[in-house]
């Protein structure tokens, strides 16, 4: 399974703090914002990744991350040149994606759970369908939100609606199957002059195919897209990382338990990194 990160957008939300640069390289505590859905996606044993930026972002984020072999894994750039919607991203990526099942994770977007590893590769591990994730919030409006029957089955996925049916909303982590381009393909812009992803997501629920997996109690999921949420994130982020010891969004870290690095080129990124708790947390990983 390949994987891509949405990176683009306007980020108007977070203006002034967003006019010179990209929303998913603003920090999230320790770490730019984009390193936690890379953990994610790597997490779920992805390591082929595309990074879809704006067309004046895409050097920032190439100069932060690379070719990705210092993680074992590897990116390649595409440009969105303006933000016309999340499922435009498999119509960028279809040359890149060669037919292959694929997972999207929005870049502004931080998933923190329990056995997560476990959750995300069983979710890449499915050959037919697409499989998303729901959790409650208390502002639905904002988001995709999904109703379930009594039987507990997703019956609908309405984007941004005025009235929710429920306040289960759907998280910015998607997995599809290799027919996800195909299905792209007819997607139709929607009133705002966007290719929704929900459009996408509603055609495999139509087909019985799609999956939702809801997010309990046990688990975080932020969107850092407005001032509080932002806030939030790095503020849990801290919470976590002080108070037990362990990294949560480290790239570097899910690359050496995943085994695509090894101790050496552990201790190499940990140096890049010298003077700061990262480092040190990355070293003592390495003992
Ligand atoms: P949003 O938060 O919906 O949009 P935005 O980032 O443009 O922000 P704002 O509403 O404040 O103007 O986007 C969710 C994520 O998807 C975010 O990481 C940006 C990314 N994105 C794209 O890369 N391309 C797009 O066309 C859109 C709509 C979003």
């Amino acid at each position: 399974m390949k994987g891509i990160i949405l990176a683009g957008g306007s980020g108007t939300r977070l203006h002034p703090m967003t006019m010179a640069t990209s929303k998913q390289l603003l920090p999230v505590y320790d770490k730019p914002m984009i390193y936690y859905p890379l953990s994610t996606l790597m997490l779920a044993g992805i390591r082929d990744i595309m990074i879809i930026t704006t067309p004046h972002d895409m050097a920032q984020f190439q100069r932060l991350l690379g070719d990705g072999t210092q993680l074992g894994v590897r990116f390649t750039y595409r440009v969105q040149p303006s933000p016309d919607g999340l499922a435009q991203a498999f119509l960028i990526g279809e040359d890149w994606l060669e037919g292959a099942p694929c997972a999207l994770a929005l870049g502004d977007n931080l998933i923190f759970a329990d056995h997560l590893s476990v959750m995300l590769q069983s979710a890449a591990r499915r050959e037919h369908g697409a499989t998303v994730f729901a959790y409650p919030v208390r502002d639905p409006q904002r988001y995709g939100v999904v109703t379930f029957n009594a039987q507990g089955r997703a019956t609908e996925i309405i984007e941004k609606p005025e009235k929710p049916a429920s306040n289960m909303a759907v998280t910015g982590l998607y997995f599809y199957d290799h027919r996800v381009v195909e299905f792209a393909r007819k997607v139709r812009p929607s009133a705002r002059g966007e290719l929704e992803i929900t459009t996408l997501n509603q055609m495999y629920l139509e087909e019985g195919t799609l999956q939702v997996e809801r997010l309990g109690r046990g688990c975080a999921w932020l969107d850092a897209g407005v001032p509080d949420s932002l806030m939030q994130a790095g503020m849990f982020v801290q919470t976590i990382q002080s108070r037990q010891g362990m990294l949560v969004g480290s790239p570097e870290e899910v690359a050496f338990r995943m085994g695509y690095i090894d101790a050496p080129q552990l201790r190499e990124l940990a140096q890049r990194v010298g003077k700061t708790d990262l480092s040190r947390m990355l070293l003592e990983l390495v003992k």
